[in-house]
């Protein structure tokens, strides 16, 4: 990680009010709707969202779902994405404090599907690995995972990432950390070629 957790929840707290105008690109539009349409979650499941932010995905996946959790370092996002759900009065969604590497989930809940948007490249790959088998510990039966990573070569000029603060993983490396955590990539889609989706489900143990 370029900045510390903390420098990292303060950046986003001091633009929270003005994040959901800012993102504007097709790229992030389409990675929004694409994590939403493979997470795709039935009315029996329960859906943590990491990296949560303002809750473009939490709220999305809220009225499919039995309940979403959402988790994230910046109180200042997460109170942006707490009155969101209070103005469209969606219920079933939480919003707390919660990192990738220890997303503070109840260890009575059971996670079906883990999400992710635009937020894991501010870890570093071998932190992104460590998030990766943090997540596959839940035993969620997907994980999507939307963010910056790079198809082909990494070019520091394009707007999709800062490499003051930013450390995206190539696609290469996070397909290697998800299978080697036990899931298995059934979609690849590319949003662009530093932007993209990955889908990963697990395969439970034959006596499951
Ligand atoms: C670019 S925003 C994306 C928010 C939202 N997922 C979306 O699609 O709009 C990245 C979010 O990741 C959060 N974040 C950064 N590092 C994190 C970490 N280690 N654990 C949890 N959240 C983190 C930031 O606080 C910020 O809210």
């Amino acid at each position: 990680m370029k900045k510390t957790l903390e420098e990292h929840a303060d950046r986003f707290s001091d633009i929270a009010s003005d994040y959901d105008d800012s993102q504007d690109s097709e790229e992030y539009r389409a990675c929004v709707s694409l994590v939403v349409h493979y997470a795709d979650p039935s009315e029996d499941d329960t859906v943590l969202d990491l990296g949560t932010g303002t809750g473009a995905i939490a709220l999305a996946l809220a009225p499919d779902a039995k309940r979403v959790v959402g988790r994230d370092i910046s109180e200042g996002m997460l109170e942006q994405a707490r009155t969101k759900a209070a103005e469209v009065g969606i219920e079933n969604v939480e919003f707390g404090e919660g990192r990738f590497r220890d997303p503070n989930v109840d260890d009575a809940e059971d996670i079906d599907i883990v999400v992710s948007n635009f937020a894991m490249h501010h870890l570093s790959d071998e932190e992104k690995r460590e998030a990766i088998e943090v997540i596959a510990d839940l035993e969620p039966e997907r994980f999507v995972l939307g963010d910056v990573m790079f198809f082909g070569e990494p070019n520091p000029d394009e707007p999709f990432y800062s490499p003051e603060v930013d450390d995206p993983s190539t696609v290469g490396y996070l397909a290697d950390a998800l299978t080697d955590a036990g899931f298995v990539l059934t979609a690849v889609e590319a949003v662009h070629e530093q932007v993209g989706v990955l889908v990963a489900e697990r395969v439970p143990p034959v006596d499951e």
